[in-house]
């Protein structure tokens, strides 16, 4: 899909910070549109704990319809609010059981990329996390059993479910230029398929769908071990490929070795419906006072660029935002904060558009 009138695109602000850093994702995707003649057009949806609590429901009536038919994609702040829960302890509003089952979303995309500046070692990072959405532990959201002595959460894989998520990652690692360190293009499969019979049945649909890319490498790790290298030898990784619940441990990891959750950006992809988001969660405390980063909100909407085909302002938006780092405008905190807030931010982003 290559776009170059116009493109339509729903936000959910969500809670906490999100109203803010959807605001300077908006304002980054008009600024950097408008220079390239793209006329990109918002429409709120709401959605969220805040919209739970007002209607009842966390999303509006029909939104996933439209998410798959009326807009290009979808740009989501982060959601939740510690206060909003249903009477098991789970929390409520939160969307990834609503829209990564309801939508199809089966592949969520998670890069983690350093920024110039921000805790560099060395050797640059550069991969992403390929993490099965739709399946997996978090299968059991809102469906494990539990009584006052014991609680049980299943974990479920299909054959077709981590078929998909497989090739996926192997047909990403092919348009992208290999691990930093060793330019090898390379897809790592992370499993504990030493002890769980679910993770060995993922790594031997790996190892099957591997043999039909020859051209890219096929590397294992265990879950605990892909921990470990991630922090020691983060250079040797291009493309991870794993299951739900590790793929969303791992990711907060990832992000804490190239500037904290705050720079994260995520897609939800599926095959008629997109969404991007940040990695992060609401932050309630931070929300209001204008310190967050809007960072990873502004990758998520390169990340939506690219997907509907906007591959030029996509580009430009992400060295500008290189830039905005390169040259010390943005200095981020040890808290992963930026020392000139939010607004900052997006002002830097923009004047190196
Ligand atoms: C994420 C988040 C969500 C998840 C929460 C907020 C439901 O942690 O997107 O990584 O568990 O997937
Ligand atoms: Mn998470």
């Amino acid at each position: 899909m290559i776009h170059t009138g116009r493109v339509l695109v729903a936000c959910i602000e969500g809670d906490g910070i999100g109203p803010e850093l959807v605001s300077s994702a908006r304002e980054v995707l008009t600024a950097a549109a408008a220079a390239d003649g793209i006329t990109i057009e918002f429409a709120a949806e709401p959605g969220g704990a805040r919209t739970f609590t007002e209607t009842g429901a966390p999303l509006a009536e029909g939104a996933l319809e439209r998410f798959r038919t009326t807009y290009d994609a979808v740009l989501k702040g982060p959601v939740g609010l510690p206060e909003v829960r249903h009477p098991d302890g789970t929390e409520a509003g939160v969307l990834g059981g609503v829209l990564r089952t309801g939508l199809d979303t089966y592949a969520n995309v998670r890069p983690v990329r350093s920024l110039p500046g921000v805790r560099e070692t060395g050797s640059p990072v550069d991969y992403v996390i390929v993490r099965e959405n739709t399946e997996g532990l978090y299968l059991s959201r809102g469906s494990g059993v539990r009584n006052a002595h014991a609680a049980s959460d299943q974990l479920l894989m299909t054959r077709v479910g981590v078929e998909r998520i497989v090739r996926y990652a192997f047909e990403l690692a092919r348009g992208r230029t290999g691990a930093p360190k060793d330019g090898v293009r390379r897809v790592t499969c992370v499993d504990k398929s030493n002890v769980l019979r679910s993770f060995a049945f993922f790594r031997a649909i790996f190892d099957e769908v591997a043999a039909e890319y020859p051209d890219v490498e096929a590397d294992h790790r265990y879950t605990d071990a892909a921990a470990h290298d991630l922090v020691a030898d983060p250079g040797h990784f291009d493309v991870l490929v794993t299951e739900n619940f590790v793929g969303d441990m791992l990711s907060d990891l990832g992000a804490a070795t190239v500037g904290g959750l705050g720079t994260c950006p995520s897609g939800n992809i599926g095959d008629t419906a997109a969404y991007f988001e940040p990695v992060h969660g609401s932050a309630p405390s931070l929300a209001g006072t204008g310190r967050a980063n809007p960072t990873s909100q502004i990758r998520s909407a390169v990340m939506l660029l690219e997907h509907v085909g906007a591959t030029a302002t996509a580009r430009r938006i992400d060295a500008a935002v290189a830039a905005a780092y390169a040259d010390g405008a943005v200095r981020l905190r040890a808290d992963g904060t930026p020392e000139c807030g939010t607004d900052g931010v997006t002002r830097a982003v923009i004047d190196r558009l």
